[in-house]
């Protein structure tokens, strides 16, 4: 299966239809196949709590997921990619929506933008799958500025000889410049110029479906392609996600809930955006253990397998070598006190592979003191990036007999 199969998840019979649709439209030139496809095969197209419409993704280990929570798609779009993003309207405002699947982040994009600002908007969408573009111009709008995503997606597929007939009603406004470009995100991203974007969406099926848009070389990229006071906005809470902004040279911070039962990230080569520090544990498992390995994809071109793969190799290697193993999240008990004897003994035994002889040694509170100066907000000299940093360091040297207590 080729990847760009592989990484196009609606379900295959939604997938098929649209695309026997447009081909029936090239060939007869009629409008009928592409509007029938939405009031004839509805079951795809799950209507979500907030009104908007998502689709149905293939079946995944035994589980159908939408491509967007059951809260609500373009609720989402706002609270999770345009709400923290504190855009500068007095200027022109450049974003990179990646995977932009049904358009839906890019509109609110619009709809911010066109009720805020009279300078102009560029952006650059980035989407794998024809058929999953398609579908957004079968899809009722949810809000007006859909309406312009749709004549851009539209001519995007018109000029890929994907759809044949200009349908979409709706102008473009002078001062918006929408740009979709179809293929791996990957390939796309390294022809973009660098310090570009004030804000990057990242919004990707889950990271054991697409690691090869979480991975520190694709970061890499964003950190090249980024304006040093950007932001990136995702939703995804996962640690090697986190840990891979930083070692990308970001700082990471704690983005909207919504939908779920944590924070989202946002990340930004500067702090002056950013304001509330990840949660307490997350910093220290993201730091000390095996659970903050990055996705590597060297030169952007592995199979989502292979860098699964490599990971989970890597992280087997780590344990007990250079990180702390994950099990019973060791690393959290580092300085506390523990009442429960069986796992305090797992724990330690654990501790002891890393040179650090018990929850409550000298090693162990050297390793976490930097938490003891946590703090929700961000500070110049003492943010999560800080102090995940500086636990990193100081457990190195604990390993390596170095510590200087
Ligand atoms: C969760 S959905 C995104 C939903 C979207 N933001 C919206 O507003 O409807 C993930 C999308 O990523 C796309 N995708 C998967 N792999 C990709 C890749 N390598 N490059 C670009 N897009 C990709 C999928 O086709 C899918 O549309």
């Amino acid at each position: 299966m080729s990847y760009v199969e592989e990484s196009t998840v609606i379900d295959d019979t939604i997938y098929n239809l649209i695309n026997e649709a447009f081909d029936n439209e090239r060939e007869y030139k009629d409008s009928k196949y592409r509007n029938s496809i939405f009031t004839e095969h509805n079951e795809y197209f799950v209507k979500i709590d907030d009104g908007s419409y998502s689709i149905k993704s293939k079946e995944i280990n035994h589980k159908v997921e939408t491509l967007h929570t059951s809260t609500g798609a373009i609720s989402e779009s706002f609270e999770k990619f345009i709400k923290p993003l504190k855009l500068n309207y007095d200027e022109d405002i450049a974003i990179l929506d990646i995977c932009a699947g049904l358009g839906y982040n890019s509109s609110a994009a619009i709809d911010d933008f066109l009720k805020n600002s009279n300078k102009n908007l560029h952006i650059d969408m980035l989407e794998i799958s024809k058929p999953t573009l398609a579908a957004g111009l079968m899809v009722p709008s949810p809000i007006e500025a859909h309406d312009i995503t749709k004549k851009a997606i539209e001519k995007a597929l018109l000029d890929a000889d994907y759809a044949s007939l200009e349908l979409e009603k709706t102008e473009i406004p002078e001062n918006i410049d929408l740009k979709i470009h179809i293929d791996d995100a990957r390939k796309v991203i390294q022809n973009l110029p660098d310090n570009t974007y004030d804000a990057i969406f990242l919004d990707p099926f889950s990271q054991n479906m697409s690691p090869e848009l979480v991975s520190l070389e694709f970061f890499k990229q964003f950190r090249r392609v980024i304006k040093d006071n950007g932001i990136v906005a995702t939703y995804t809470s996962s640690a090697p996600v986190r840990m891979a902004f930083i070692e990308a040279d970001f700082y990471v911070s704690l983005g909207p809930i919504f939908g779920r039962f944590q924070g989202g990230t946002l990340a930004s080569p500067s702090l002056e955006n950013l304001t509330k520090s990840l949660v307490k544990n997350d910093e220290i498992k993201m730091a000390l253990s095996d659970v903050g390995i990055p996705f590597r994809d060297p030169n952007l071109d592995l199979s989502s397998q292979e860098i699964l793969d490599n990971r989970t190799e890597e992280r087997h290697k780590a344990r007990h070598n250079t990180k702390i193993s994950s099990a019973v999240k060791t690393p959290i008990f580092l300085g506390q006190e523990m009442d429960d004897e069986p796992l305090k003994r797992r724990v330690e035994r654990n501790l002891a592979k890393m040179n650090i002889p018990g929850v409550l040694s000298k090693e162990a509170f050297y390793i976490v003191e930097p938490m003891n100066d946590y703090d929700e907000e961000y500070f110049e000299d003492n943010n999560t990036r800080t102090r995940v940093l500086e636990m990193i360091k100081r457990l190195d040297e604990v390993k390596n007999n170095k510590a200087d207590f």
